[in-house]
């Protein structure tokens, strides 16, 4: 058996003459939770759709768990909460999630179940016999990604999961989801657009633009290949210290920090230590700074945007 659950090679989908998804091939392993970023119309729904096997790729192929995409067996593997949703306008609730649960292969008893349970995670029980079409965007929300878990499924699509949400709803859908990953060692991929909240989940990041696939790396790697040499520096006697330094290094007095811009790293964190020793100061902090995703993001995207005005 093959250790990925979904492999996806040299896919492209063309909408007539536009290229939405150009040659892009991908492998996601168990277990982990991928978030899929980029612009908007880079082809991040349009992936999404061609792995839940709503859309056909124009050519490539892919396989869940090595089931072809948009068979039976695929789909059953496969939980997916679209970007834009719509309900039944006369089910409340239970009536909804029920539904889906037995739709997705569960027995009606299974599926009244797992509605209870799901409605419990999400806290929607004080609202699970309402109609869903009358909920809020966010109780919405939270119905989309209950509906895409309900029949236990291996994969999570989750498309802009939080958009609109706001701040308090958005962490509570993310922890949800992060519990949900670790009891049922789901795979999640994940697109949005609010990237502070996004670096807190993912443990992958994939980054498309213009339907190609232009980064696929673990955030760790990703954030110490562009990492931008800025030392974060805290002790007991910051001015001292950054008057000492100032005249040679590019240095930046903070109310709790020095923060120093550096390509030569390894010779900044010596001469640190050596005047920190010298004056008696003592050090609290000298790390690294770790890039955000956001500036991740700006930067790789300033970069493409070189490229282009280059061709
Ligand atoms: N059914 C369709 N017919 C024609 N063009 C389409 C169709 N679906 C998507 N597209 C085009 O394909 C491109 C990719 O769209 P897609 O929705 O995948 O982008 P996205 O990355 O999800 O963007 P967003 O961040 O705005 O959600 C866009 O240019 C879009 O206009
Ligand atoms: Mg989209």
């Amino acid at each position: 058996m093959s250790e990925y659950c979904i492999e996806l090679n040299h896919l492209t989908k063309k909408f007539g003459n536009f290229t939405a998804i150009d040659d892009l091939s991908l492998k996601l392993k168990p277990g982990k939770i991928y978030g899929i970023i980029g612009p908007n119309g880079a082809g991040k729904s349009t992936t999404m759709g061609m792995i839940m096997g709503s859309l056909f790729p124009t050519t490539g192929d892919g396989n869940v768990y090595g089931f072809p995409l948009s068979s039976t067996s695929a789909l059953k593997l496969l939980g997916y909460s679209p970007e834009f949703t719509s309900f039944y306008t006369d089910m409340n609730c239970i009536e909804y999630l029920h539904y889906m649960g037995c739709l997705g292969g569960l027995s009606s008893k299974e599926s009244l179940d797992r509605t209870y349970e799901l409605l419990k995670k999400f806290n929607l029980l004080d609202h699970a016999n309402r109609k869903v079409a009358k909920f809020s965007t966010g109780m919405k929300k939270k119905v989309s990604l209950a509906q895409a878990m309900i029949h236990h499924p291996k994969v999570l699509l989750l498309d802009e999961p939080t958009a609109n949400l706001d701040p308090t709803s958005r962490q509570e859908i993310l922890n949800t989801v992060r519990s949900m990953v670790e009891e049922e060692n789901l795979t999640v991929l994940i697109s949005s657009h609010v990237l502070t909240e996004l670096e807190t989940v993912i443990h992958h990041v994939l980054m498309i633009d213009h339907g190609k696939l232009i980064l696929d790396e673990s955030i760790h790697d990703a954030q110490e290949r562009f990492k931008q040499g800025i030392l974060v520096l805290d002790t007991d006697n910051n001015e001292s210290l950054y008057e000492q330094l100032k005249d040679h290094w590019s240095c930046e007095l903070k109310s709790d920090c020095i923060k120093i811009t550096t390509a030569e790293m390894d010779t900044l964190k010596r001469e640190i230590q050596e005047k920190a020793y010298h004056g008696g100061i003592l050090i609290r902090k000298l790390n690294e700074e770790v890039i955000s995703l956001d500036t991740l993001y700006k930067q790789i995207m300033e970069g493409e945007n070189n490229n282009e005005s280059n061709i």
